[in-house]
């Protein structure tokens, strides 16, 4: 079983006015120069289903320029997804019902992104990592998106309050509690994602790098090991700076070759290794909900030399779905069908 987007359609994203297009169940190329869209067109499927960018934080700047909000809606199975955002205000629509809440529609779309800046999970801050390791676990565990939202929300009013002078500690102590609830929610979740994501990614980087390297990923909670005494021991820093300076906000992951340290890792290891950490986040949705997630790749293959290109299209489960985009289609092998969609 997998998951498959059979249609798209798009008003007032990006660069498009409206845009509609159909795909195949298999591999499908969106093919055109730069500037086109193509980008678009893969996180709109990623907005569609999982209501996220996966290039931005916010959706604002998604809206066509000058225009009030943009439209995505597409058929996923049997699903009709609609989504309608604009700045102050945001819809859903599950089969034509209106949704007030996003769980049941979140419940329906699995999504991995690769994506050619993907190297900044090594080399990026740790807002790329945590961001990676929320959008795998929302969707292997729908009722974490209310864990991190309580904890977003406590985290910023403390922080507020925080900007006042002379601070109110009575009142600091009142977002305490939400924030330490929340917080032990959101770490316990990403701990647990960390554990399962381990073996995966270290047997997805053994097939790909065809080394005996082994992969290790390890979390550091930025609550340390008890979130209440880390924040009581914090206080002093916190009035100082004004902010919250311990909690999952500062959570971080840590990546090993061999017990190395990837930050010294040269740039083909560090691309292998993040392409097995998307590989391995997929064969954990897999596992997890028995169906392959929808493959959305940006621009992945152009970039990668013929033995990274071939080890990849190996890796990738052949029957999936594939969303790609490129420039041009040099790189596939003759006898490659895939379903073309060209822009521009
Ligand atoms: N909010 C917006 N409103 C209007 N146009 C936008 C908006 N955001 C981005 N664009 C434009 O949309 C165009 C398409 O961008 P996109 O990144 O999808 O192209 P692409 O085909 O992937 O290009 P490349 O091959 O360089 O990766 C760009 O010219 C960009 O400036
Ligand atoms: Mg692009």
């Amino acid at each position: 079983m997998r998951f498959v987007l059979r249609s798209l359609k798009l008003r007032h994203f990006r660069c498009f006015e409206a845009f509609e297009t159909e795909f195949s169940d298999g591999l499908n190329c969106i093919v055109g120069p730069n500037a086109r869209g193509k980008t678009s067109v893969l996180e709109a499927a990623c907005i569609l289903l999982r209501l996220q960018s996966p290039r931005v934080s916010k959706l604002a700047p998604v809206v066509q320029h000058e225009r009030q909000g943009f439209v995505v809606d597409g058929y996923f199975g049997q699903r009709h997804l609609q989504f309608y955002f604009s700045r102050n205000r945001k819809k859903l629509a599950l089969d034509e019902v209106a949704q007030a809440d996003a769980h049941e529609y979140l419940q329906v779309g699995r999504v991995v992104y690769f994506s050619n800046t993907d190297i900044e999970l090594v080399r990026g801050s740790g807002e790329v990592r945590r961001r990676f390791l929320d959008f795998v676990a929302v969707q292997r565990d729908g009722l974490y998106r209310n864990a991190l939202r309580a904890y977003d929300r406590a985290l910023r009013s403390r922080n507020l309050l925080l900007k006042g002078y002379p601070v109110r500690w009575r009142e600091v102590a009142a977002f305490e509690e939400p924030l330490l609830a929340a917080g032990r929610l959101v770490s316990e979740v990403r701990a647990r994602l960390v554990a399962e994501l381990q073996p995966e990614a270290d047997a997805a980087h053994r097939v790909i790098s065809g080394s005996r390297e082994e992969l290790r990923v390890e979390y550091r909670a930025g609550a340390g090991e008890d979130f209440a005494q880390a924040l009581d021991a914090a206080r002093g820093e916190d009035a100082r700076l004004r902010q919250t300076t311990v909690g999952p906000h500062r959570d971080e992951l840590a990546f090993f070759l061999n017990g190395q340290s990837t930050e010294y890792a040269s740039e083909g290891q560090q691309r292998t290794v993040v392409l097995a950490l998307k590989l391995g986040a997929m064969r954990l949705l897999e596992r997890h909900f028995g169906r392959t997630p929808l493959l959305l790749l940006d621009d992945v293959f152009g970039e990668l030399d013929v033995a990274r290109r071939n080890a990849l299209l190996a890796v990738l489960p052949s029957g999936a779905q594939k969303l790609v985009t490129t420039t041009h289609l040099d790189w596939m092998a003759s006898g490659l069908e895939a379903h073309r969609i060209p822009l521009g």
